[in-house]
């Protein structure tokens, strides 16, 4: 039966049977963490063959002969733009291979046009009074921890189930110049592992900004990250061409979670206009990023279909802990309707939505209970959820069992917290 139904007394009593066994819980002095997606160090053991892909007996040379050792070459090694250009759908020429973190690009990315503009932008977006980004929330904190650093305004937009609301993302992006930007993460977005379906990506492709120097970031981290087959998104690249607008989009991924999250290699992809403008700054910053690494992945993979086999084995590790926070919150949740939940296919995340107004207190009592959750509000701009009801939920990093014990509390949490919010 729904907690919403139950007579007063019958809550109350129930009630007092969660706190008990809260209290027997807390005796017990777990230390669980679900609050990062990280990947487990059965994950990372996968790809340990890259820590002996170069040496000096294999050689430190790209396949064009190019010594990876010395500088050179700001935009990597040809063998590794081919991979992110295959992965991402987009020619070579239109990469650039990084260091080991997409979001660092993401930031240096953001920080150029704050200074020097975007590509054909008139001036750049630090000179141009309030400017704003849309944000589709349930999002990514670190994305909105950059807008939040350099003073950007974010401006809240619902998702749906085939992406960001588009109908608000229009009338926002069409009628108001000072926004320049929104982030996307288009495949199992974190955290509620949504992939934006077909006529999501056309709509992003066709948009018809106010501001001429508007971009898409096109965050595609979990670009091949599928729990159950490989399944492609549609091609912002080349839809974007189509409605001439080839200027839209700058992507992003990286391999943090296909080889060592530590010690990926990184990439974006935009237009030859964005790319050439890019190039201009980033090579004044650095003279190029680490080609040994690149070289690593190149041989250690070979190709992007190989990184999509590869991915099966990473999904084998995933699945069944992906299926055991799901099954237990279709057990224990479900029946007494106190909580919806994302149910991706892909991805690092699942997103959790408790009764309006719990989320906060969900997030303390787990917490005196040992297990940390990443905190309430922390995939909204500002921290702030406005109905206080979502919670992200990491389930790759804990081995099977303790995900189990983790989320059995969690459970019982999220049904403390409802029986408080409807006996108040
Ligand atoms: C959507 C998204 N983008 C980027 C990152 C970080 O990527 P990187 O390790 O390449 O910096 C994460 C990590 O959780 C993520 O979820």
């Amino acid at each position: 039966m729904y907690y919403c139904e139950m007579k007063k007394e019958e809550l109350s009593a129930l009630y007092s049977e969660l706190c008990a066994k809260f209290e027997e819980i807390k005796s017990k002095g777990l230390k669980l963490d679900m609050s990062r997606g990280k990947p487990g160090a059965d994950q990372l053991c996968l790809t340990d063959g890259l820590l002996t892909a170069v040496s000096a007996e294999s050689g430190v040379k790209a396949a064009n002969g190019l010594d990876c050792r010395n500088y050179g070459v700001l935009d990597g090694i040809p063998e590794a733009k081919q991979i992110f250009a295959d992965i991402l759908g987009v020619p070579t020429e239109n990469v650039i291979v990084g260091g080991s973190s997409s979001l660092n690009l993401m930031y240096d990315e953001i920080s150029r046009a704050m200074l020097f503009g975007v590509a054909g932008g008139e001036k750049p977006w630090g000179a141009q009074g309030k400017i704003k980004f849309l944000c589709p929330v349930p999002g990514y904190d670190r994305h909105f921890a950059i807008c939040e650093l350099m003073g950007i305004e974010m401006i809240n937009v619902p998702m749906t189930e085939n992406g960001p609301d588009m109908d608000v993302v229009e009338r926002y992006v069409e009628s108001d110049g000072s926004i320049k930007g929104i982030w996307c993460v288009p495949k199992y977005a974190n955290p509620d592992g949504c992939v934006y379906s077909d006529e999501t990506v056309r709509r992003f492709a066709a948009l018809k900004p106010k501001a001429k120097d508007f971009r898409i970031f096109w965050d595609n981290a979990y670009v091949v990250h599928d729990l159950y087959g490989y399944k492609p998104l549609a091609n912002l690249f080349e839809l974007a061409k189509e409605y001439g607008n080839e200027n839209l989009p700058i992507m992003f991924t990286s391999t943090s979670k296909i080889s060592h999250a530590g010690s990926g290699i990184s990439a974006m992809a935009a237009s030859s206009a964005n790319i050439a403008k890019t190039k201009k700054s980033m090579g004044i910053q650095t003279i190029g990023f680490d080609k040994i690494n690149q070289l690593r992945h190149a041989r250690y993979f070979g190709n992007a279909e190989n990184v999509i086999k590869h991915m099966e084995k990473h999904a084998d590790i995933l699945r069944p802990k992906f299926e055991a926070v799901l099954t237990a919150f279709e057990k224990e949740l479900k029946p007494i309707g106190v909580a919806t939940w994302s149910k991706p296919k892909g991805g690092y995340f699942i997103s959790l939505n408790v009764v309006k107004g719990c989320a906060k207190r969900v997030y303390e009592l787990a917490k005196e209970a040992g297990v940390t959750l990443t905190p309430a509000g922390a995939p909204y701009p500002y921290g702030i959820d406005p109905e206080d009801e979502n919670l992200r939920i990491a389930p790759s990093f804990p081995p099977v069992s303790e995900l189990s014990d983790a989320v059995a509390v969690l459970c019982l949490c999220v049904k403390m917290a409802a029986a408080e919010k409807y006996l108040a």
